[in-house]
């Protein structure tokens, strides 16, 4: 598959890991072009083999999946620009649209999820919420505790919403499909307890949300 991640920042360090854990292409595309060449250059030092290279929005149209890896609303944003190029394309929603002024909400109403926004801005698009439960340092090791991470997966289209598990998979990480994009908002939610949390807990960002089976 052809993985194409917007965003040149820690989760796009991650996912891009991942990516190319699984053995996929990635392409890196960055608002500053240097930025995406810079962890392309190292996500390459850093698996033997990998197939990963910066590209600018012209990139998106040859992919089979586009990750948005920006704040919310910014994902919102590249998405309504991208509306067109994006037309049958799996778009991978991994935000968390915390009100950082206060860490205690959410900025979308509850009767909707910025998943669901994004959708909106590319109504052609297929989009899956995934990845937002997931903090970047484990990510990039791809476990916590020595269990691999669990990766929630929402999304109207099933196709996409398995397309997006199998790349999980190949990830080495564990999808669990949850189903409609409308539980995007308990994904978004959820995640705000897990970030807020942090603290209070003791768990500095190397903690994982799971489903124990
Ligand atoms: N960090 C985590 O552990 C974690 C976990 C789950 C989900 N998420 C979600 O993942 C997304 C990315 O988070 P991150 O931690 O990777 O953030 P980050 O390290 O700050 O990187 C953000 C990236 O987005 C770009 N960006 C910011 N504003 C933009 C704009 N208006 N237009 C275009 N590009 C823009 C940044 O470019 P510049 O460098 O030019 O600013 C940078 O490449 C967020 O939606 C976050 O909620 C994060």
């Amino acid at each position: 598959m052809i993985v194409t991640i917007v965003g040149a920042g820690n989760m796009a360090r991650g996912i891009g890991t991942r990516v190319l854990a699984g053995g996929h292409t990635l392409r890196l595309h960055d608002r500053t072009k240097a930025k995406a060449e810079d962890l392309a250059t190292a996500l390459r030092e850093g698996t033997d083999g990998a197939d990963a290279s910066a590209v600018d929005a012209d990139g998106a149209p040859d992919s089979d999946i586009v990750v948005l890896a920006v704040p919310y609303p910014a994902g919102r944003d590249i998405a309504a620009e991208w509306a067109e190029k994006l037309d049958g394309k799996i778009v991978v929603d991994i935000s968390n649209p915390v009100d950082f002024s206060t860490f205690d909400k959410l900025v979308v109403p509850a009767d909707t999820s910025a998943a669901e926004q994004i959708a909106a801005a590319a109504p052609k698009s297929r989009v899956v919420k995934a990845f937002n439960t997931t903090f970047a340092g484990p990510l990039a090791a791809g476990e916590v505790a020595g269990r691999p991470l669990d990766v929630f997966i929402a999304g109207d289209d099933e196709a996409a919403r398995q397309t997006v598990a199998d790349l999980v998979t190949g990830a080495g990480l564990r999808p669990l499909d949850v189903g409609p994009l409308h539980w995007a908002r308990s994904l978004e939610s959820f995640q705000l307890l897990h970030m807020a949390s942090q603290e209070r807990l003791g768990l500095n960002w190397s903690s994982a949300l799971t489903i124990m089976t």
